[in-house]
């Protein structure tokens, strides 16, 4: 049976991350191979004529999945019957810019359109926030759009998790496919806490923890945690632009799992509404290890946190906490 399209709204499409992302979705890389989609892009004015050229190279692609196209620089158009919302517009963190520079800039988007979504979104529409500061956007767009679900407002940490898949496959010189449930705790800023005390790697003799066969104790709690926090402005470093595929590619695997489901036994980082699970502060938007089924993430509970998580877990909620702080203050 055919299925009926799903409709895709790409904020700041006209931006880098756009550009990457939007034939990923129109590949059936986000929804699945057999799912046709409807892309609504969004952007500003001045960047009309880009997102109108992009709109003619999906065209031109021909994408047998892509069944319309809306491009448009309003805001109400762009939300209108959305099931799923990629929140990319906003203004990127440059070279020497923390995240916190760029939060008065973008927290102010993320209110108004929390309305436009709140208003026009179709009902259960599923939002990703990827735009910096992630979780804090992700947070002001939840707190002004009250009737949408919060279970329903996520922010992008799957790069981050996805980094740290990465490093481990390159240290042990294994595939990244074969390691799995590392976390990312907290923010996606350079406080989160890559953790791999629960994360194992199939091996030919079965799944091992990745402690276990690193055997490096002080590479896993140094050099490992930094690269990977410090990931994003290495990536601006060298391109002189942040992230912009591997952005696009992690935000097709959030949606993909949070729809479709995490495979049996693994877990994957997703920032949500936090309801204080491992003492993390409640009423952020924090990263957490969640399964996913039916379309809906849970929490996975129970892991053991040493001492040392410990202070790495409550040093990242505490930086939410200060931003969620700044965040309203920009807005007053
Ligand atoms: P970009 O500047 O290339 O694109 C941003 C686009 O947003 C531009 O086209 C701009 O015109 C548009 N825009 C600005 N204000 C808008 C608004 N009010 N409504 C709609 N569109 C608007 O930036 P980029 O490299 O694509 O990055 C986008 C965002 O994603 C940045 O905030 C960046 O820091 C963030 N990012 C997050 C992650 C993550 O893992 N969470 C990773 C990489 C980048
Ligand atoms: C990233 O992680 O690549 C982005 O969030 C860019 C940034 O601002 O660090």
């Amino acid at each position: 049976m055919v299925k009926e399209p799903v409709r895709v709204l790409v904020t700041g499409a006209a931006g880098q991350i756009g550009y990457a992302l939007v034939p990923m979705i129109a590949r059936g890389v986000m929804l699945g191979a057999d799912q046709p989609v409807i892309l609504h892009m969004l952007d500003i004015p001045p960047a009309a004529e880009a997102l109108n050229g992009v709109k003619m190279e999906l065209v031109d692609a021909a994408f047998p999945l892509l069944k319309g196209v809306v491009a448009t620089t309003d805001v109400v158009e762009a939300c209108t019957g959305v099931n799923v919302a990629v929140m990319v517009g906003g203004f990127p963190r440059k070279e020497g810019m923390e995240r916190k520079d760029v939060m008065s800039k973008n927290v102010s988007i993320y209110k108004s359109q929390a309305s436009a979504l709140e208003q026009h979104a179709a009902p259960n529409c599923k939002v990703l926030v990827v735009a910096n500061p992630a979780n804090t956007n992700a947070l002001i767009l939840k707190e002004f759009a009250p009737s949408i679900p919060a279970k329903n407002i996520t922010c992008l940490t799957r790069l981050d998790h996805n980094r740290a898949l990465g490093q481990i496959s390159e240290k042990l010189n294994v595939q990244v496919s074969d390691v799995k449930n590392v976390i990312i705790w907290g923010n996606h800023s350079s406080s989160q806490y890559p953790d791999v005390n629960h994360a194992t790697v199939m091996t030919p003799s079965g799944e091992k923890p990745v402690r276990e066969l690193v055997k490096d104790d002080a590479w896993l709690n140094g050099e490992f945690i930094t690269t990977v926090q410090q990931r994003g402005a290495a990536i601006i470093k060298a391109r002189k632009l942040s992230s912009a595929l591997s952005a696009a590619s992690a935000a097709c695997d959030h949606i993909r799992d949070w729809v479709l489901g995490t495979p049996e036994g693994t877990w994957v980082s997703m920032g949500v509404y936090s309801d204080g699970s491992y003492n993390a502060p409640a009423g952020v938007i924090y990263s957490f290890p969640v399964t996913c089924k039916n379309g809906e993430w849970t929490i996975v509970q129970g892991l053991a946190i040493d001492e040392f998580s410990r202070k790495k877990l409550d040093l990242t909620g505490q930086e939410l906490t200060e931003e969620k702080e700044l965040a309203y203050s920009c807005l007053s």
